[in-house]
């Protein structure tokens, strides 16, 4: 897919990868940009600055994704690109065992990181399927396809967005339906609140706009899968070939990264 001239809906684009993503959509030329965020003030700001619409949204609201949804076909005609992007970050629990979360913690971050994209997706459907074309992309992460050590609800939720958007891609898309996700590991924004991203910072730290670009070119070519650190690809692959092994250098690396509040 080519951006210009297209219709594109970000979540979570007031911040970070969604802020850099809203850019570098705006330089492509996009004819309709709508950025919906949580953060409704940095939201308008951002729109302003680019020239796009902005929607405060909470992505756990399906009614409120359908009525954006509704809008912006009312406004546009169509959407080409929903982009489902926000996304939270919660470590495991006081102990660290992958069940120390709480219940609360692993339902929002099940409605974030899965129910918001089945909404967007149900509510995009219908148009997209009538015009035979339209484009989803999923920011997950790296943690959807590796795991992450110290975050099992993100981690685990992460996994069930990448199954969603296998089934939406093999599903719909003879209907003339893309998905792609995004899967960056550790990117410099809010989320990594100044740290150097853990086992997520080993391959380095991108910039939002680094990972803009990967996202262009990944579109272009609708791929997939997107992998802002090209290490990911080889990972993904030592887990396929030899899932023990896989496992057996997680647990060493979960050692060798235990959180300072661990003895
Ligand atoms: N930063 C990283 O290292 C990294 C790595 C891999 C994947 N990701 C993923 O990238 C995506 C964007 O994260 P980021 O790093 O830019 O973080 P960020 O904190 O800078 O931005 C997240 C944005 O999502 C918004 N948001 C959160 N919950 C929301 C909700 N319920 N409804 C609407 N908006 C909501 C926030 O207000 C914020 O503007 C997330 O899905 C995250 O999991 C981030």
């Amino acid at each position: 897919m080519e951006l210009r001239d297209k219709v594109v809906v970000v979540t979570g684009g007031a911040s970070g990868i969604g802020t850099g993503l809203c850019r570098r959509f705006s330089e492509e030329g996009v004819r309709g940009l709508v950025i919906a965020d949580l953060n409704a003030d940095a939201a308008a700001d951002l729109a302003a600055e680019l020239g796009g619409n902005s929607v405060a949204l909470d992505v756990r609201d399906e009614a409120a994704i359908a009525a954006m949804v509704a809008d912006t076909e009312a406004e546009f005609g169509q959407i080409d690109l929903f982009c489902s992007n926000a996304g939270i970050l919660n470590l495991d629990g006081d102990e660290y065992w992958a069940t120390s979360s709480d219940n609360d913690v692993w339902q929002r971050n099940w409605e974030i990181h899965v129910m918001a994209h089945i909404y967007a997706a149900r509510a995009c459907l219908p148009g997209m399927i009538k015009r035979g074309e339209g484009y989803f992309l999923h920011t997950v992460s790296a943690a959807g396809l590796l795991t992450q050590p110290y975050t099992a609800a993100y981690a685990t939720t992460k996994h069930a967005a990448i199954g969603f958007a296998e089934s939406l891609a093999i599903t719909h898309g003879d209907d003339g339906v893309k998905v792609s996700c995004l899967c960056p590991q550790a990117v410099d924004t809010a989320m990594l609140g100044g740290t150097d991203g853990g086992a997520a910072g080993l391959d380095g730290v991108l910039s939002p706009a680094q990972v803009a670009d990967a996202v262009v070119q990944g579109l272009r070519e609708e791929a997939f899968l997107i992998l802002p650190h090209e290490q990911v690809a080889q990972y993904h692959l030592n887990k396929a070939q030899n899932y023990d092994r896989w496992i057996g250098g997680m647990r060493k690396l979960r050692r060798s990264m235990r959180p300072p509040t661990l003895p």
